[in-house]
């Protein structure tokens, strides 16, 4: 029997003499797009709401004399629609005539031709002639920024653009400003875009107003190549097109666009700025094209034979006179899940396990001192749609993860409360319920006192241990009320970047640990790059994996370097930009014998740490195999040929192994290496995840809770999220967007520091340790108390030390302003 609710909630009429149905609430263009019948439309778009602004999509309804907009009007039971009736096509061939009274028409020299909406639907539901002959109308256009380029001639006031800031993105980038023939599409402020998802609005202009920048008068859209492919720059792989246009020669063929591929587990239809535009950065000038070995203080081009024999002798010399432990590898957490084992068997081998991916982190016991190893929690976008609250942990997820920023954005909308934990008042683009911002040195007492807060609640029972390791932390009001939205909820606790690289990070993660175990919130870690789960889930890094049990017997990136090594190998990392602590890096790598830097791109200062270069293929170039945070194992090919001499890294450690006489790296092809790899295999279960019943144990007493010891001032010291990777450094657009390197503190914070009150005009001077750079400084309200925000900028007259580490800042009486 049919389901009386159902029945009453559909409702049955005739679509061009079809009979079809569909439910209450829904508009005739949903119905129609179900059922494979085109209405032409500008306005309407199935993410955003509808407007019903353009009329395109007029059709005739129960043969009456108006005809309706199809995105606006619902259906009815028995209404009767015709889409092609004569009446239809008048009202739309009106509609266009009308839209086309101010358009240029100037197909041939527009951006747009052959993917535009107005040119396709002109040429379709249009008359061919126009009677207008006045002058048209001209619009001054608008200086979007770096990526976005403007024709507001063109422009048919759709307002696409308008709505996806307000209800998608969440940042309003643009509006729209008078009626009829003045109406004006144009961004307020005057500041180009601030959301970092605005290429979306390239994709959603009907018409040629809004295009890529870069893209700008290079080629025609229908003499791209188009490969299904997946985005390199954060930990959920955005399913994307990557478009490539070939000539016909050899290494002719280049990435010309990247857009979105639908996928709604992931990225639905929208990328991120930094997935889309970083491609530019793979004709950078920086990149290696041969191999190169230096030679003194200068760099000789040699051929590939010469730089493996170089290489393969320095190890075994290495491994002569000092032994396996003084080598040290450091991969970048995009290495493939190939290369991460490939390069992990060859250590093996030598008999080092000196190995790491996670060079932004200083703390790194949670995952390689604690008896279970850290289990691997994938994220879902489904249960976080429906979560009632998601807590943030040292997270800037939208610069960090902008896609999930708009699952967190659109969950928020929907009712689940955000709560941040975080040492800056983020400008977020989502509403945050309650916002704790801490200094550093503050971090782990909040988290510490939200505990207490709960077991005050009488919700949690503390055990002996934990109770001991609490006696001293007192609850605060907001802690109160976390707490009070923790216990009665389900949804995340996500530990971001800040939280991960924090110089108390296992303590950090102990507390989180133990805030999921007593509440039904699950604990997601938001690694940086994109394959630090793939590359976790192997087993790469330090760690030597027995029974589910983590024995550390090599040594994490951090103690590489605060350790220094006679020998490196870099793996596309720059740890100028990369490392918890640049100067650190740079010294242990300047002293070392020999660095090996298998790398697509140069810097000025790798020329000067690196004794051997080895071009490495970069994104698009190789094959491989990436597993998300979504839990998504996701296999690619090479799609453009190698730049120059470069190669595929996996090739470069099979001949490396074989150079060794290490047994097992006769590959004949990837699919052989693939073979090896227990994830890459139908039915593989991942044995890593810790018992969940296993009660979280209270953080580990020889650390010292933050209490014992708390320095008065500490740096903020993030990554630009456009300075995360080796490509997205090089893409020229981007980096014009990346943030000045700048000191910001709060006025309080420099009013006890500096014993006055300061403008925020001044240059400072800020000291770690030995190193001290001068910049200006902001006075900025939404940075913790007792912190200086100082992004990581990688430049060689700008390297510090410890990302989040105490500093100090000093005044330089000079006002800049003037
Ligand atoms: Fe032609 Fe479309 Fe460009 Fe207008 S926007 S000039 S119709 S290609
Ligand atoms: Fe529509 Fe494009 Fe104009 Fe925005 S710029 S209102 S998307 S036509
Ligand atoms: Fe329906 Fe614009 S698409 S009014």
């Amino acid at each position: 029997m049919p389901d009386t609710q159902t029945v009453a909630k559909t409702i049955t009429f005739v679509l061009d003499g079809r009979e079809v149905s569909g439910r209450v609430g829904e508009t005739i263009i949903q119905v129609a797009d179900r059922e494979g019948i085109y209405i032409p439309r500008f306005c309407y778009h199935e993410r955003l709401s509808v407007a019903a602004n353009c009329r395109m999509c007029l059709v005739e309804v129960n043969q009456g004399k108006k005809t309706l907009p199809a995105c606006h009007a619902s259906i009815s039971q028995d209404m009767v629609v015709n889409t092609k009736s004569a009446a239809t096509k008048k009202s739309q061939q009106s509609i266009m005539e009308f839209l086309l009274i101010n358009h240029p028409l100037d197909c041939p020299i527009c951006d747009q031709g052959g993917q535009c909406e107005l040119q396709d639907l002109a040429m379709g539901f249009g008359k061919g002639t126009s009677r207008y002959d006045d002058r048209k109308r001209a619009v001054v256009d608008e200086d979007l920024g770096p990526l976005v380029a403007t024709d507001m001639t063109r422009c048919i006031h759709c307002t696409r653009c308008v709505r996806f800031g307000t209800e998608i993105s969440g940042v309003p980038d643009l509006g729209a400003l008078g009626r009829g023939e003045d109406m004006r599409i144009l961004s307020y402020l005057k500041s180009g875009l601030q959301s970092e998802m605005s290429g979306n609005m390239i994709d959603l202009c009907p018409v040629g107003a809004l295009t890529s920048k870069p893209l700008r008068y290079q080629s025609r859209s229908w003499s791209f190549i188009n490969h299904p492919y997946y985005a390199a720059h954060d930990c959920l792989h955005s399913h994307i097109y990557v478009h490539t246009y070939d000539n016909g020669l050899e290494d002719s063929s280049s990435v010309m666009r990247v857009v979105p591929r639908r996928c709604e587990a992931v990225n639905a239809i929208w990328i991120s700025d930094r997935d889309r535009f970083s491609y530019l950065g793979l004709q950078h000038q920086d990149r290696l094209s041969r191999p190169m070995i230096r030679d003194g203080k200068t760099w000789r081009v040699v051929d590939w034979e010469t730089a493996l024999t170089q290489v393969a002798e320095k190890i075994q010399m290495v491994l002569k006179d000092h032994g396996p432990e003084q080598i040290g590898a450091l991969l970048s957490p995009n290495s493939t899940i190939e290369e991460g084992f490939i390069c992990q068997k060859l250590l093996h081998a030598l008999g080092c396990r000196n190995m790491d991916y996670r060079h932004h982190q200083k703390d790194t016991d949670y995952i390689d001192s604690v008896v279970h190893p850290l289990p691997v929690t994938f994220l879902d976008f489904d249960v976080l749609s429906k979560s009632d609250c998601v807590l943030l942990v040292g997270s800037h997820i939208r610069h960090e993860q902008p896609v999930a920023s708009l699952r967190l954005r659109a969950a928020s909308l929907g009712g689940t409360k955000v709560l941040s934990i975080n040492p800056i008042a983020y400008d977020w683009n989502f509403e945050c319920a309650d916002e704790a911002v801490v200094a550093g040195q503050a971090l782990v007492e909040f988290l510490a006192s939200c505990i207490v807060s709960l077991a005050d609640s009488g919700a949690v029972q503390l055990t002996d241990r934990w109770r001991e390791r609490l006696v001293h932390v007192k609850t605060n009001a907001q802690s109160r009320r976390f707490a009070k939205v923790l216990i009665k909820s389900h949804g995340y606790i996500i530990l971001g970047h800040y939280a991960q690289s924090h110089p108390q990070a296992s303590i950090i993660h102990k507390l989180c640990a133990y805030i999921s175990s007593v509440t039904k919130m699950k604990l997601v870690i938001m690694t940086p790059g994109t394959n630090s789960t793939g590359l976790h889930t192997i087993g790469f890094g330090p760690c030597h994996r027995v029974d589910s049990v983590n024995l550390s017997t090599g040594e994490s990136s951090y103690q590489m370097i605060d350790r220094p090594k006679r020998f490196y190998l870099l793996q596309q990392t720059e740890l100028e930009y990369d490392h918890y602590d640049a100067s650190l890096a740079i010294s242990a790598l300047e002293r070392a014998e020999t660095v090996v830097a298998v790398t697509s791109f140069t810097s000025p200062q790798m020329l000067e740490y690196a004794d051997i270069l080895l071009p490495a293929a970069c994104w698009g170039e190789f094959s491989g195999t990436w597993m998300s945070l979504l839990g998504e194992v996701n296999s690619f090919k090479a799609i453009k040929p190698l730049f120059g001499e470069s190669k595929s890294i996996w090739k470069i450690y099979r001949v490396l192994g074989n150079m060794l006489r290490c047994d097992g790296f006769s590959y004949h092809d990837i699919s052989e290496l693939r073979a090896e790899i227990p994830l890459l295999q139908d039915g593989y279960v991942d044995q890593s995840a810790s018992n969940p019943s296993e009660p979280v144990a209270s953080p580990l007493s020889r650390h010292k809770l933050y209490v014992d010891a708390q320095p008065n001032l500490v740096r903020i010291g993030e990554s630009d999220h456009y300075k995360i990777d080796g490509l997205v450094r090089r893409s020229e657009p981007l980096q014009a967007l990346s943030a000045d390197v700048v000191a910001k503190m709060h006025p309080h914070t420099a009013k006890s520091v500096f014993e006055k009150r300061v403008t925020g005009k001044q240059l400072v001077q800020v000291k770690q340790g030995r190193h001290t750079i001068t910049c200006p400084l902001v006075i900025d309200e939404s940075v913790a108390l007792n912190a200086v925000q100082l992004p990581i900028s990688g430049a060689e007259s700008d390297l510090l030390s410890g990302r989040h580490d105490p500093v100090s800042v000093s005044l330089i009486e000079k006002d800049v302003s003037k």
